[in-house]
């Protein structure tokens, strides 16, 4: 089974237009097998989607509602994502559960909404470093991956990002051998709730100080997918370089 390897960059809350633009006609030029997604700020998925038009870049979100639409100021929804053309949205971000309190259960409705609309939920999952040094990373992965995981999941709408709390923007990352053991664990995972051939084709991607010097040691890892990217997805060249490790 050959999974596509995913190199996904996480902008966070940066980029302007002008940014946008620059970064695009760099990274339009890369040949590669790999799949490319680019989730910018929501404000300018529009442009970017536009200007990514009839290239093998994907542009998505960052977050969602749970809700279809309704009273609440500042959110935007999935279907809103979709209008503008984004083909992907991650939800669980730590950073989402840290400072918007957003427990697995909030995670799994947004995630589910995401799938409802047509759309692939990029479901992030992670220990903190107190729980990892605690011994409960395995726990914390399993409770995570079964309390966040819609119902209507399946490998096309549904993409996991294993992502430690406390490599995150850190240049700190786990062996490889730890990330092996936390991606089979999840695979293993799936495969108890969604049978193995779903399983097998379920995307497992790696996020958390992925850079140029470590993408292809990271990617190389059985069960690692790809990577979602945060500081080194924000410069081209250095994105460029990150998407030319996955092209073994
Ligand atoms: P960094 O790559 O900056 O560590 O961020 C990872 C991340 O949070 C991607 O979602």
């Amino acid at each position: 089974m050959t999974r596509r390897l995913l190199v996904a960059g996480n902008w966070k809350m940066n980029g302007l237009m002008s940014d946008g633009r620059e970064f695009i006609d760099k990274i339009k030029k890369i040949s590669s097998d790999v799949d490319i997604l680019i989730c910018p700020p929501a404000t300018l998925i529009d442009f970017m989607v536009k200007v990514t038009k009839g290239s093998k870049l994907s542009i998505g979100g960052q977050d969602c509602h749970f809700e279809k639409s309704g009273a609440y100021t500042g959110d935007i929804s999935a279907s809103m994502l979709k209008d503008l053309g984004a083909s992907h949205v991650i939800v669980g971000h730590s950073e989402r559960r840290a400072n918007y309190k957003e427990i697995n259960k909030v995670v799994r409705a947004k995630a589910t909404m995401v799938n409802i609309i047509g759309l692939v939920a990029i479901i992030c999952l992670g220990e903190t470093e107190a729980e990892r040094d605690n011994g409960k990373m395995l726990t914390v992965i399993e409770t995570q991956f079964l309390e966040s995981l819609p119902e209507i999941a399946t490998s096309d709408n549904t993409i996991i990002a294993y992502e430690p709390v406390w490599a995150i923007g850190t240049g700190r990352t786990p062996s490889v051998t730890e990330v092996a053991e936390a991606h089979r664990k999840i695979r293993e995972l799936a495969e108890k709730k969604l049978g193995l051939n779903v399983a097998k084709r379920l995307r497992i991607i790696y996020g958390g100080s992925v850079n140029q010097s470590n993408a292809r040691e990271l990617f190389a890892i059985e069960d690692v997918d790809g990577g979602l990217v945060g500081g080194a997805s924000l410069k081209a060249e250095n994105f460029s370089s990150i998407i030319e490790a996955g092209t073994f």
